[in-house]
């Protein structure tokens, strides 16, 4: 099948090669000229594991084309999947423009003659799909006046994207199941041949009407928020209590109901995803005069816990961070990606800046893209133990799997003393007391050594 994809970040450069890897053509456009140059000359864009592999035999097999025109994107494609972003507008809601640009783009190339299915697989507030048909055939009627069968030239379907970052080529490749929004007969059978190479183990297509499938999106992103949230705050209550969280989750997690994941506290959600689908989903409550208190809760939880390691810092350093300098392990707003939107660690790098502190940062992807956000504000290390290199404390922000057990001889030996702040909760409790270290992670006992 002929398929178009337009935007080729994380998730449409997933879909895109995901869906040239079972045989179809595959062209993928952009704006960004600079984006597609580098990938139509063999370059992959993101780091995502197992993604460059395919992206570049499928590349070298021809299935997998790129291009900065939407026309010749979309000339032969019987589907063309829009993977737009869809960030925060002023209020927090959803911002549309870049899905309504393109279709009202899309209207003045249709081709009466040749069906078409257009796939919103961006997050979108329910009733988008509905608004791209509109902008679709106003800008087609504008174009094409007094042409028939318009309306019969395409649909909109709704098939919102689950995949995680860092995991994103399995997730798609194998997905838990496929969600599509339609009431198209034409459209189901297109994408029910589509994904039948993805499902063959039994794993549901799940078909529903547009709004159902667009709101399954923000219920799945919000629902898993709320579990992280409900978990920091337990966290921040073993502290006080003195329980420890790593106990709480293991009794709780092995009831089924509940289930073992999503259950490590840490140092808040963040990413491309969560925290803008929750606020998207509040604001479109609230559009509909609904209060959903709930998520409003989780936010606030979440914002609070991106900086709840730092009272603990400026206490042990009696409130005075001038001058102190910090080794931070992990960048990413989590691991096994380089994708640093509203990453947890650049809350706790500006305000250790604010406070007149410096910081040595290692991550072992996501460094370039902060580089471009911080410049030369913070030191970037060429590997964890140099980061470490006259450090007052680590702190520990992303659980990269090559932190988890690290040399903590050579971390004694480059630390100007054992101080460790783990937003991970990596270490082991009775090993960090054994060796000596002030160590204090989230909702366990915390480690002191006097100052
Ligand atoms: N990243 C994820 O893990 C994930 C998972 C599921 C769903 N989503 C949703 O998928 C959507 C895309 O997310 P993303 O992370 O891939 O975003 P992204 O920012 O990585 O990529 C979007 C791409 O669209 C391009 N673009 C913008 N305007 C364009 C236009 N007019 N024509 C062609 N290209 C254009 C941008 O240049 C960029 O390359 C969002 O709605 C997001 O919420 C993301």
């Amino acid at each position: 099948m002929n398929i178009a994809v337009v935007g080729t970040g994380y998730v449409g450069l997933v879909t895109g090669t995901c869906f040239a890897e079972t045989g179809n053509n595959v062209t993928c456009v952009d704006i960004d000229l600079a984006k597609i140059e580098k990938l139509k000359s063999g370059t992959i864009t993101i780091y995502e594991p197992g993604l460059e592999k395919l992206f570049i035999r499928n590349q070298k097999e021809g299935r997998l084309h790129f291009t900065s025109s939407l026309e010749e994107a979309i000339k032969d494609a019987a589907v063309i999947f829009l993977a737009l972003p869809t960030p925060p507008g002023e209020n927090g809601s959803a911002d549309l423009k870049y899905i309504l640009g393109v279709a009202t783009d899309l209207g003045k190339l249709i081709d009466p003659s040749a069906y078409k299915v257009i796939i919103d697989k961006s997050t979108v507030p329910v009733g988008t799909a509905e608004k791209v048909h509109v902008a679709i055939m106003k800008s087609a009627t504008a174009a094409f006046p007094g042409v028939e069968g318009l309306e019969e030239a395409f649909d909109v379907v709704s098939n919102p994207e689950f995949l995680r970052e860092g995991v994103a080529v399995d997730d798609f490749m194998k997905p838990d199941r496929v969600v599509i929004g339609t009431n198209s007969d034409k459209a189901i059978k297109i994408l029910n041949d589509l994904y039948a190479p993805f499902v063959r183990q039994g794993n549901p297509v799940i078909f529903m009407d547009e709004k159902s499938a667009e709101l399954t999106k923000y219920a799945a992103n919000a629902f898993l928020a709320v579990k992280i949230s409900f978990m920091n705050e337990i966290a921040q209550l073993c502290e006080k209590l003195g329980a420890d969280v790593d106990m709480v989750r293991k009794g709780i997690g092995s009831d089924e109901r509940i289930g073992r994941r999503f259950l490590f506290p840490g140092i808040g959600y963040g990413g491309s995803c969560f925290p803008k689908d929750v606020q998207a989903l509040a604001m479109s409550s609230n559009e509909v005069k609904y209060n959903f208190k709930i998520l409003e809760a989780v936010m606030e939880v979440n914002e609070k816990q991106k900086l709840h390691l730092l009272p603990g810092i400026k206490n042990y350093f009696n409130n005075d961070l001038k001058g102190k300098h910090f080794a931070i392990w992990g960048l990413a707003f989590k691991p096994n990606t380089d994708d640093i939107r509203e990453a947890p660690a650049l809350y706790i790098i500006d305000a250790l800046l604010e406070a007149g502190a410096t910081v040595a940062a290692f991550d072992p992807e996501a460094m370039s893209n902060v580089k471009k956000l911080l410049g030369d504000k913070i030191v970037f290390s060429a590997s964890q133990y140099d980061a470490l290199q006259n450090a007052d404390a680590l702190i520990v922000a992303t659980e990269w799997n090559e932190f988890r057990t690290p040399d903590f001889e050579k971390i004694a030996g480059s630390l100007k003393n054992k101080i460790v702040f783990d937003g991970r909760n990596l270490f082991d409790l009775i090993q960090m007391e054994e060796m000596g270290y002030h160590y204090v992670s989230i909702g366990r006992r915390a480690i002191l050594q006097p100052s």
